[in-house]
């Protein structure tokens, strides 16, 4: 019989993402989301790309208890993946107890609903926001945690050491805490991808917004860092290899693999790319060129970032494939899907 993974948050741009991967994988997927933050645009494109007309959403707001048992207790589910959460960093400053309630609550619901409903395997989308400004990079796994410089990187520490407490005194439950690099891109089909609401933070969506003529200039924050151009670095991972990752995590979890009964893995390319090197490429792989100013740096920044992730190559046996160019070219495609 075909496994059922659960994915909460599966209408927004990971869990859509994740949800074709584990579709083509083999999996039966259940999509769960509130759409608080987003439409229902990327779940029909989920439909679309995999051809699963039938595939069923279920609108459930997880900091609802019983709504998330009921989900629960009404489907098989084999296995979490736990996105459903508010992510927009400056805002989680302004109105911290939203993010503590949202973020925590719902996780901890489903933590309860699997435990008394007999789901195992519990999936946390995590960040690499929980390393702050590292002493050394890349950082591994075993970098230090630093002290979270927002509200919302404050719910991915405390989400992941309630994951921890939990695999720890509920026999049980096991783990798995992914920690995400910067995604970025679409799926190459252009049916799905990332929808921002109001103006972007993250940089790509703003490249994009502004190469169509959604924003008239793309500002780069800061040009004064002790970088090698003066400008930010991070590890920029391609969303559909960030996607797989997942199967892989899914499957060492269901197919009892794992080594300890709580794991942390980094997910990104090990490969840092400067804020003016991600431009020149998107300039270059999609052959325009950009209205951007250097502008002051943004409060919070943190200098260079990128991970060490031979620990997923090697237990997971995933490994980030697509080429930069690739990647941004396929946010453009579906920057230009959403003008069309
Ligand atoms: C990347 C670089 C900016 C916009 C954040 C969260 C993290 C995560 C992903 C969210 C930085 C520069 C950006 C712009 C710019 N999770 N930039 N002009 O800050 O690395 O990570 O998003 O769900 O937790 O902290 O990503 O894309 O915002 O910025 O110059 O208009 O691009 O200064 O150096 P970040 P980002």
């Amino acid at each position: 019989m075909k496994k059922c993974v659960l994915v909460s948050g599966g209408a927004g741009f990971i869990g859509s993402h994740v949800t074709v991967e584990l579709i083509e994988a083999g999996y039966d997927v259940i999509v769960a989301d509130n759409l608080s933050n987003c439409d229902l645009t990327c779940f029909e494109g989920v439909k679309k790309i995999t051809g699963r007309d039938d595939l069923a959403f279920h609108k459930v707001d997880f900091c609802d208890a019983s709504a998330t048992d009921e989900l629960f207790s009404s489907n098989r589910i084999d296995a979490v993946i736990h996105f459903a959460g508010f992510k927009a960093v400056g805002e989680s400053v302004s109105e911290p107890l939203k993010y503590y309630r949202n973020n925590l609550t719902s996780f901890i619901n489903v933590i309860e609903a699997c435990r008394r409903r007999g789901c195992s395997n519990i999936l946390f989308s995590s960040s690499a926001t929980v390393y702050g400004e590292p002493d050394s990079v890349p950082v591994t796994e075993q970098s230090p945690r630093k002290p979270a410089t927002s509200s919302y990187g404050n719910t991915k520490q405390m989400c992941e050491d309630i994951l921890r407490d939990s695999v720890q005194a509920y026999s049980e439950i096991r783990g798995i805490a992914l920690r995400y690099f910067n995604p970025i891109g679409a799926h190459p089909s252009a049916l799905i991808g990332e929808l921002p609401r109001g103006v972007p933070n993250n940089l790509v969506p703003f490249i994009t917004q502004t190469a169509i003529g959604k924003r008239e200039c793309l500002s780069v924050f800061g040009n004064d860092y002790p970088t090698p151009d003066g400008t930010c670095q991070r590890d920029f991972i391609d969303i559909v290899d960030l996607a797989k990752a997942h199967v892989f995590a899914v499957r060492r979890m269901l197919e009892g693999k794992m080594k300890n009964e709580y794991e942390i893995f980094n997910v990104g390319t090990g490969k840092p790319l400067s804020v003016m090197e991600l431009i020149t490429r998107f300039e270059a792989a999609n052959g325009l060129k950009l209205n951007y100013k250097f502008a002051p740096r943004r409060e919070g920044d943190v200098v260079a970032i990128w991970a060490d992730p031979s620990l997923a190559n090697a237990e997971l046996g995933w490994k980030a494939e697509r080429d930069i160019d690739d990647t941004l070219a396929a946010a453009w495609a579906w920057e230009k899907h959403l003008a069309e």
